[in-house]
């Protein structure tokens, strides 16, 4: 069986100890850091940005996927490659220029992702898969850890995993939201590179061992 990433999220966190869950997601099997952006209008919450991502840099040499959940995306790409983003995930539901901010990300030398929420099918990003390096299937509504997951949102990592292999295309498939202790054996099944955990991570529910 392939080998699957974990990308647990910082937003499950303590944030009054970074280190300490940055120090966590690498002893515990995390080859990824997940960074959850809420801008408090694409999602109703706000989290962290570019300055905190900046300081939280230089303690670990993993690399740092950043979620982008805002509006205008593009506005703000620039400054979070500079903070130290290795992949750079937007969601195609925030813009309409997606060819162009797919362009830009790769200029900037950083991955780039393409989220969408579970109410967008697979089939709006059919042009788009050939250039992107990640889709993120969010199988909750955004802007919340510790949500269920959406049963069928592993529909759509099958389908996207279906048309990888028929187009021979190369880009990586991950899968956020309500992932636990009791359905990870289930999503890793589906398809999935990368699963992001966030509650069930950092309440020490998922025991990594695939
Ligand atoms: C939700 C975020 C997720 C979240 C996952 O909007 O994108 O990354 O942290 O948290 P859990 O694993 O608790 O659903
Ligand atoms: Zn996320």
């Amino acid at each position: 069986m392939k080998k699957i990433l974990l990308a647990p999220s910082l937003l499950s966190a303590d944030f009054s100890d970074l280190a300490g869950a940055v120090k966590k997601i690498e002893n515990n099997g995390g080859s990824i850091v997940h960074i959850d952006v809420m801008d408090g209008a694409f999602v109703p919450q706000i989290t962290y940005g570019q300055p905190v991502i900046k300081s939280i840099r230089k303690l670990t040499d993993l690399p740092f996927d950043v979620h982008l959940m805002v509006e205008k995306p593009e506005l703000m790409v620039d400054s979070f490659a500079e903070s130290g983003s290795d992949w750079i995930t937007f969601h195609y539901e925030s813009t309409v220029h997606i060819d162009r901010l797919i362009n830009k990300i790769h200029s900037l030398g950083k991955k780039c992702g393409i989220s969408i929420v579970p109410s967008t099918p697979v089939s709006v990003l059919s042009e788009i898969l050939p250039q992107v390096d990640l889709v993120l299937v969010m199988s909750v509504n955004p802007g919340f850890g510790g949500q269920s997951l959406i049963p069928y949102c592993l529909e759509k990592v099958k389908e996207l995993e279906k048309i990888r292999s028929e187009k021979d295309l190369n880009f990586m498939i991950s899968i956020d939201g309500g992932v636990n202790e009791k359905n990870i054996s289930n999503v890793a099944s589906s398809g999935v590179d990368i699963i992001v955990s966030g509650s069930a991570f950092f309440n020490d529910k998922l025991k990594w061992e695939l």
